[in-house]
């Protein structure tokens, strides 16, 4: 089953976000984070559950982002399966509803960013079957 987290429940992504970032330190530290800095800025949290636990299985962090190059789009921060639980369709459940939503919005598109690393050769793999195409290189460097 999906549902949104809202404020306060936060902390219910926590076992799936950390998987895919492990810096963020305890449970609490990660809530407070999110509910106090991110969701102001307009960053929101989707969750697949399973029946057997209070925890998401897989989880899902986007915003609604508006640039001169591309319009109004959803951007996904986060995606992110606990290991137990993958391959079982619920990130690509999280990415149906997230476009859905894109959708909903008048969103122009739906856009993210992946490493390149072997790590994220599932990630990819579940992107290009969600008919996602690289359409940028992203750049960056440290200050
Ligand atoms: C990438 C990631 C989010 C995918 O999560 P997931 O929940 O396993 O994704 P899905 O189950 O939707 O799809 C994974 C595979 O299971 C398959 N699958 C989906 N439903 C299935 C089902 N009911 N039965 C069998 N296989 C199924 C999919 O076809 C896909 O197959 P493939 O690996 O051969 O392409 C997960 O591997 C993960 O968290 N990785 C680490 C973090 C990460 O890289 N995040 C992305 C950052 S950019």
């Amino acid at each position: 089953m999906i549902r949104e987290l809202q404020a306060g429940a936060t902390h219910l992504a926590y076992k799936a976000m950390s998987e895919l970032r492990p810096d963020i330190g305890l449970e609490s530290v990660f809530a407070e984070h999110v509910d106090n800095n991110l969701r102001p800025e307009g960053y929101r949290l989707v969750g697949f559950f399973v029946k057997e636990d209070t925890y998401a299985a897989a989880v899902a962090g986007f915003r609604i982002v508006h640039m001169l190059a591309w319009g109004q789009f959803m951007y996904c921060d986060d995606l992110s399966t606990r290991s137990a639980h993958r391959g079982q369709g619920h990130a690509g459940q999280l990415m149906d509803w997230m476009i859905d939503e894109a959708k909903r919005l008048h969103c122009d598109g739906f856009h993210l960013d992946s490493g390149l690393g072997p790590d994220r050769a599932d990630a990819h793999r579940l992107y290009f079957n969600k008919r996602m195409r690289i359409s940028a290189f992203h750049l960056m460097r440290p200050v």
